[in-house]
């Protein structure tokens, strides 16, 4: 018995959301194929696409995975094919897309025993791998789709947020790596209350305007002053793409995750095509190589 699964890039954050905020891509992800077998364990028996250990213990999808097995009731084991599409360190959720659909497969083959929000949690042991911090921001996603809150780490409490339909998101992708683990490093541990008075009100804005379909509201929220100004400067040329993408009609940008990649979001996939040219034109002029990607949010 099989499964083949997509397992979807994911932009975490979206500027005013640290560690709380994401949503789910459609056009990039990697592919999985996981099998349950009678011998026990996980096993990664493949991995296509980037060199990354097959060592479960070592590696995200094996993690998550054995976290999810070791609450399951089974004499069975799995096997676990992965084509990496999503590159690692590049801020669109690679780690999360393997744990994601590592545990979504099993669950699937199993019969549905975990909920979404308990396989968020198996998810979450794998990030801890890659990130060394347990966020979700990127697993809930993937796991929900559309646009999600983690209104709660302790306990887990993840809200699906309502997506108008017409919301778009370019995203631009250096080809640099920034760890996640590196990215985390550079963050103070303390913020004035002046910043956080800011950030709360921009994050409940962009939750009204996501449920009101208020894009006016949306563009004026997209905002961060907490850690884009630590991290963007790990970013090339960001402050030109920022404003590539507010000349072009976005409704506002930042760093995707931990970075490199910067999203747009955008009212309409056209608009999301046009932002993402003039950003590509950017890192054309710079010599910067990269990769787009254009997609609904889904
Ligand atoms: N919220 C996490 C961070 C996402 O920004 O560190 C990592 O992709």
């Amino acid at each position: 018995e099989q499964i083949r699964i997509f397992c979807p890039a994911t932009v975490a954050n979206i500027s005013c959301g640290f560690d709380v905020l994401g949503l789910c891509l459609d056009t990039i992800g990697d592919e999985m194929i996981i099998r349950k077998t009678s011998r026990k364990g996980i096993h990664i028996s493949k991995i296509s696409g980037q060199s990354l250990p097959t060592d479960p213990h070592k590696n995200v999808a094996g993690v998550a995975a054995m976290a999810m097995l070791k609450n399951l009731n089974t004499d069975n084991g799995f096997e676990i094919e992965i084509q990496k599409n999503i590159k690692a360190g590049s801020g669109i959720g690679s780690s999360a897309a393997s744990a994601a659909g590592a545990v979504y497969g099993i669950n699937k083959l199993m019969g549905s025993p975990f909920g979404t929000s308990e396989m968020v949690a198996f998810a979450m042991e794998g990030e801890q791998l890659a990130s060394g911090a347990l966020h979700a921001d990127n697993v809930a996603p993937a796991l929900f789709g559309g646009f999600t809150l983690v209104r709660s780490y302790d306990p887990l409490d993840i809200v699906k947020i309502h997506c108008p339909g017409e919301l778009a998101v370019a995203v631009i992708h250096p080809q640099i790596e920034v760890k996640t683990s590196d990215a985390r490093a550079v963050l103070k541990k303390n913020i004035p209350l002046k910043s956080a008075i800011r950030q709360w009100g921009n994050l409940g804005g962009l939750i009204s305007g996501l449920y009101t379909e208020d894009y006016e509201l949306i563009s004026r929220s997209l905002h961060d002053e907490i850690v884009e100004p630590h991290r963007s400067v790990l970013i090339p040329a960001f402050k030109e793409l920022k404003e590539a993408a507010a000349l072009n009609g976005a409704l506002g940008s930042g760093i995707s995750g931990s970075g490199p990649s910067v999203f747009a979001l955008c009212k309409g996939e056209k608009t999301a095509r046009k932002v993402a040219d003039a950003m590509k034109k950017v890192y054309s002029k710079t010599g910067v190589a990269h990769e787009l990607h254009i997609s609904k949010i889904n």
